[in-house]
């Protein structure tokens, strides 16, 4: 019964979580703590003792929220504060101030006889408070094992506080302190000035359900009973379920999006020590359709980008970014951000700073172990891509890391050694032809790997070298979420990661809808997992270096 369900990504992530979790003797969540933190650029690994609620962070990108807390925490109701957005703006971040900055809630319908929107309309459910401000308002009880909380990352409209000091690192005006789990939050408030926003469902091509997914379930995964867990998903769904558009075509119109990785609402079982929330598995979110920084292998779960720290509200940024990086000198020809695992020896990292620290002046390690603001600050990160021909994205405690768009970003090369990492995630975004961006060396077996990334990536020719870059930096508009304040589409004259998330979802209910119309079963493979998406083998090649 299990074996078909996971698949073969699946289950590795399972015996990833089952494999430490009994050789430390304590429960793996192998996912991202940082979330709670702002680590920027960050993978935690957290192990939870249950026993007695003390979480230790064992090796920590930002090592400066590692301690204990009280299983009573999420009982703390302290006051409201009036106005969150302005209340929590303890820094300098005037433009936080500004009353334009602070409209949210109401949607703005616009003209719907504009034909341009045919087929593009979108209903926005106005959903009850506690499912999405309310969550923005409760940032400051988002404290869990640290002194830090969510509510400074939340200002301007979940793109966190302007970066002001530089250093002439990043360009003036467009850069953010932002979460990496906060797109949830930056997706919302794009919508709001989405072109063709409709205010009658009827001529809706799709319905978006604002559900702040992460913010809730982050509150609740350490030490929280599995139905304490579950019971804002079952409360959403069944309001979901109960408003006239859901019968239409009974949820197959109907995307949510969150801000953390799929894994965290996929629980398959009922078992306190299982991980996450099981919103994708409730019968109503089975017909719907999911958006996330990372994707499982079921097949209503799609990647979109993580939010990186740019956030243009001009054409013009971003042709000057682009061609900043162009013009970049890099001194490295491959760099890591990341912290080794010293608990997990079989780890690629461990393997890759090794190399990176045996290849000398070639390599670039930015350890996000030192110092608490070295990964957090992406004045830090930017510095090192930005001068790195090659940018190593290995994976984390979960596939994925918005590094790897930190480096697309810099007009650094990343190279992948899962394709879960990128080639079976971001399909919307990323090209289809990876070797167009990326270099892949895969990593079946880390006994087996013997790969010297050094010499692989000298062999690799200047002109190929060029050509990738080039197609990297092309990238670039696709993956940054454009201000929420002053941007549409329109006004930025490109389509950016949003226009690109959006476009992907309404073709992909249109074809449900096609099925519908041909008196197809709709259902049939909606939301089944797919064992071969995530493999090796799905994508060939052993070391796919052209030199
Ligand atoms: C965690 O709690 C233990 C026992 O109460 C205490 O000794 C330790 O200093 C605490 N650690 C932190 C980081 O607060
Ligand atoms: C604002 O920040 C400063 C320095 O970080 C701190 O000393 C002060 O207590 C903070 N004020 C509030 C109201 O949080
Ligand atoms: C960017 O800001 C810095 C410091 O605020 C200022 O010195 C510089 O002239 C600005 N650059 C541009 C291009 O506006
Ligand atoms: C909503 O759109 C439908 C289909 O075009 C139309 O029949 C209906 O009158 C519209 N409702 C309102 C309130 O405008
Ligand atoms: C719950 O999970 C733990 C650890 O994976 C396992 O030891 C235990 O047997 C499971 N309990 C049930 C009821 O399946
Ligand atoms: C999901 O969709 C199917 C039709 O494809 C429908 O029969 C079923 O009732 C829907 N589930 C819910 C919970 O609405
Ligand atoms: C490449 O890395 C290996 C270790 O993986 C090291 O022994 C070798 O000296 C490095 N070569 C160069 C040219 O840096
Ligand atoms: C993928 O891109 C590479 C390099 O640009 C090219 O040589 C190759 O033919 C492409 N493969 C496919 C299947 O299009």
């Amino acid at each position: 019964m299990e074996k078909p369900m996971y698949g073969k990504f699946c289950s590795q992530q399972l015996w990833f979580v089952i494999l430490v979790s009994f050789s430390l003797g304590v429960v793996l969540l192998c996912f991202d703590y940082s979330a709670l933190f702002g680590s920027d650029n960050g993978d935690v690994l957290v192990l939870n003792n249950y026993e007695n609620g003390v979480t230790t962070t064992v090796d920590s990108e930002s090592n400066h929220f590692s301690g204990n807390y009280s299983d009573d925490d999420d009982d703390i109701i302290a006051p409201l504060p009036r106005n969150p957005l302005v209340v929590v703006v303890n820094q300098t971040d005037s433009v936080a101030l500004e009353p334009t900055r602070e409209k949210k809630g109401v949607v703005e319908v616009k003209d719907e006889s504009d034909s341009s929107c045919l087929g593009r309309y979108i209903y926005v459910h106005d959903l009850p408070s506690r499912f999405n401000e309310d969550l923005v308002k409760n940032c400051h009880l988002f404290t869990r094992g640290t002194e830090q909380n969510m509510c400074p990352y939340l200002v301007n409209l979940g793109l966190g506080s302007r970066i002001q000091n530089h250093e002439m690192v990043l360009l003036n005006d467009s850069w953010f302190s932002t979460n990496q789990f906060l797109l949830e939050v930056i997706f919302h408030n794009r919508m709001k000035n989405y072109k063709c926003l409709t205010g009658n469902s009827s001529l809706a091509s799709a319905i978006y359900v604002p559900f702040y997914a992460g913010l809730d379930i982050s509150r609740r995964l350490w030490g929280v009973r599995t139905s304490d867990r579950d019971s804002s998903a079952v409360d959403l769904l069944k309001w979901v379920a109960g408003k006239p558009e859901w019968e239409r075509m009974w949820g197959r119109d109907h995307f949510l999006v969150a801000g953390r990785i799929s894994w965290d609402f996929r629980r398959q079982t009922d078992n306190e020590s299982d991980w996450g929330s099981k919103l994708r598995f409730l019968p109503e979110s089975k017909n719907m359709s999911m958006l996330s920084v990372e994707s499982s292998c079921w097949n209503n779960d799609f990647a979109i980008p993580y939010p990186t720290c740019f956030h243009p509200s001009k054409k013009d940024q971003i042709l000057q970014w682009q061609d900043k990086m162009r013009r970049q000198k890099r001194n490295y020809l491959f760099s890591f951000a990341g912290a080794p695992r010293p608990d997990l020896q079989d780890s690629i990292r461990g393997k890759i700073i090794d190399q990176c620290l045996a290849s000398g002046s070639a390599c670039r390690l930015l350890d996000c172990n030192y110092g608490a603001t070295n990964c957090d600050n992406p004045v830090n990160v930017m510095k090192v891509f930005r001068s790195s021909v090659f940018c190593l994205q290995p994976p984390g405690d979960s596939y994925t890391r918005r590094s790897i768009f930190d480096a697309i970003l810099a007009g650094c090369i990343p190279v992948f050694f899962h394709p879960g990492t990128a080639y079976a995630q971001y399909l919307w975004h990323l090209p289809k032809n990876y070797t167009t961006y990326s270099l892949y060396m895969p990593v079946r077996e880390i006994k087996d790997w013997k790969v010297r990334i050094n010499e692989t990536l000298l062999g690799i020719s200047e002109d190929r070298v060029i050509g990738l870059r080039e197609e990297v930096i092309k990238l670039i508009p696709k993956i940054i979420y454009a201000d929420p304040v002053s941007s549409k589409s329109e006004t930025l004259e490109m389509e950016d990661a949003f226009d690109v998330a959006v476009k992907g979802i309404l073709e992909r209910i249109e074809k449900v809808r096609e099925l519908i119309r041909e008196e197809k079963d709709p259902s049939i493979g909606f939301s089944d997992g797919d064992d071969y998406k995530y493999t090796f083998s799905a994508y060939g090649g052993e070391l796919n270096v052209t030199i």
